[in-house]
């Protein structure tokens, strides 16, 4: 009978929709997250550095490439020469755990380690561009 083959190829169909739903956060519930950044970071477009970079724009955007801002030479390293973007992926490994994930770089923040809140911010950080 046809039956399982017709099960298999529905089940390949909805792994990717159900993969992307778990990773999709709700940028609105991010735009509150990403209030724990704005003492260090600017967060509009035009916005101007403060003790970190500002954020406009960053995903997706070359590592360490705001022009006029003194990124540790540990951050400047990791980039690459500009050769390295952040990806919603790194983004999601370097806010769970900054210094793991970039050891030495200056951002004075412990992490987030909530995976529903990382996604929420991230979602939220993508619309800002
Ligand atoms: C206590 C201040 C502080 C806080 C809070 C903070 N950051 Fe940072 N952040 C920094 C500094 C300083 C750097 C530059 C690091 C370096 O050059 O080593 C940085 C760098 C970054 C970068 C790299 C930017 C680039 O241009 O390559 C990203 C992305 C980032 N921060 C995101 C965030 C997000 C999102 C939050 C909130 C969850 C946050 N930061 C909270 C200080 C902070």
């Amino acid at each position: 009978m046809t039956i399982r083959p017709v099960l298999f190829a529905a089940c390949l169909a909805l792994l990717p929709a159900a993969a992307q739903a778990q990773a999709a956060g709700d940028p609105a519930k991010g735009a509150g997250v990403a209030k724990r950044c704005a003492a260090c970071h600017s967060l509009e477009e035009g916005g101007s550095n403060k003790i970190g970079p500002h954020l406009w724009g960053v995903v997706g955007r070359p590592i360490a490439s705001v022009p006029d801002f003194a990124y540790s030479d540990a951050m400047k390293a990791f980039s690459e020469g500009g050769a390295k973007t952040w990806t919603p992926e790194l983004l999601d490994a370097y806010l769970t755990d900054p210094k793991k994930t970039i050891p030495g770089n200056k951002m004075a923040f412990p992490g987030l380690k909530n995976d529903k809140q990382r996604a929420d911010l991230i979602a939220y950080l993508d619309t800002l561009k």
